[in-house]
């Protein structure tokens, strides 16, 4: 099969290589999947999954891609409730091949059924960043209607979904990001924006919930307007994320057959928009990965037409 792959974590994304690969076979709670369209996060050369395993030791040749959505082609032993032809859409384990290929082996238990009237491109960009963005809103930060969400990088993959299910659960948004993200961030539903390269955050009054993608200052800015009893909730490395004043939940995003469903429920019925970038295809993903243009919203790779 054709695949991506990364071998040297210095060269970045030039590093980045299609090449024939053996088909993977399913183990024990695997099924293998005809990937359809892959999603794709830009830091992910940066993180230590894509190289080493549990442990710690070099797993290279590494298949990037944690997201996707195809169409079930074979079943390991132990996967009831799964078929032959399904379609399917999920988040792949971080230490195991990935998406950027024709197919890919993966547990039963990290996939949910893709409905039928929804594109494998649009299945593609939900795991990463809706499961983000329900999990650090809903299971981490326990937000109720009426609080007032500080949504980091509001134009962005995960941003732009913390943006719509926290309007939809009832808060108030202040979406934050680049100037230029300023239209997209309210078009969102964010019912303010602020500009971090101009206007920074002094003028934020108190937030009960901030969630952040960016780390750095902006999560320390960020930690001290949330309010007694609130909750700062950050998705950015481990380098970035260390706990400030044990308020901050620094998480990483897991896979689950329910909150998938009801992310793309959202989306059939209209209440979640996607925000898919550039989309390109498996032959073309290194050069789109390398060019210097500014990249917005969600990378889709889509494997087959
Ligand atoms: N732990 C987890 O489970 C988990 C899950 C998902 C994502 N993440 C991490 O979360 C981060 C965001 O992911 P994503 O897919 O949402 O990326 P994204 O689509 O690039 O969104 C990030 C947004 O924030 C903006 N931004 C970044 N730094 C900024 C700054 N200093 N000032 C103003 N705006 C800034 C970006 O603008 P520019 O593009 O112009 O910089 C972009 O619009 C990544 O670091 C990713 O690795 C972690």
């Amino acid at each position: 099969m054709k695949a991506i792959i990364v071998t040297d974590q210095a060269a970045g994304f030039p590093g980045m290589k299609l090449v024939e690969r053996p088909q993977p076979q399913p183990a024990i709670n695997d099924v293998v999947v005809e990937v359809h369209a892959s999603g794709f996060v830009p830091t992910e050369l940066e993180w230590p999954s894509t190289w080493i395993d549990r442990r710690e030791q070099n797993r290279t040749p590494t298949i990037p891609g944690h997201e996707f959505a195809g169409i079930v082609t074979a079943l390991g032993y132990g996967t009831a409730g799964l078929s032959v032809g399904q379609r399917v859409f999920g988040l792949a384990d971080w230490y195991r091949d990935g998406t950027l290929a024709e197919y890919i082996a993966i547990e039963a238990r990290n996939l949910s059924p893709l409905p039928g009237d929804v594109d494998f491109k649009v299945g593609a960009s939900l795991p990463i960043s809706g499961l983000t963005a329900w999990q650090g809103l809903f299971q981490h930060g326990r937000l109720q209607a009426g609080q007032s969400v500080l949504a980091h990088g509001a134009a962005g993959a995960v941003g732009s979904m913390v943006v719509q299910l926290a309007r939809e659960a009832g808060a108030y948004v202040i979406g934050t990001g680049r100037a230029a993200d300023r239209q997209k961030a309210l078009d969102f539903g964010a019912n303010e924006f602020v500009d971090l390269e101009h206007d920074g955050l002094k003028d934020v009054g108190g937030v009960d919930l901030a969630f952040d993608v960016i780390g750095g200052d902006i999560q320390k800015q960020s930690a001290a307007l949330v309010r007694a009893g609130g909750t700062l909730v950050s998705v950015v490395g481990p380098a970035e994320a260390r706990p400030i004043d044990g308020l901050a939940i620094d998480f990483v995003v897991e896979a689950d057959r329910g909150q998938l469903s009801e992310i793309v429920q959202r989306v059939r019925d209209g209440r979640l928009r996607t925000n898919i970038g550039k989309v390109s295809s498996l032959d073309n993903v290194v050069a789109t990965f390398n060019s210097a243009q500014r990249r917005q919203g969600k990378p889709i790779i889509q494997i087959r037409s």
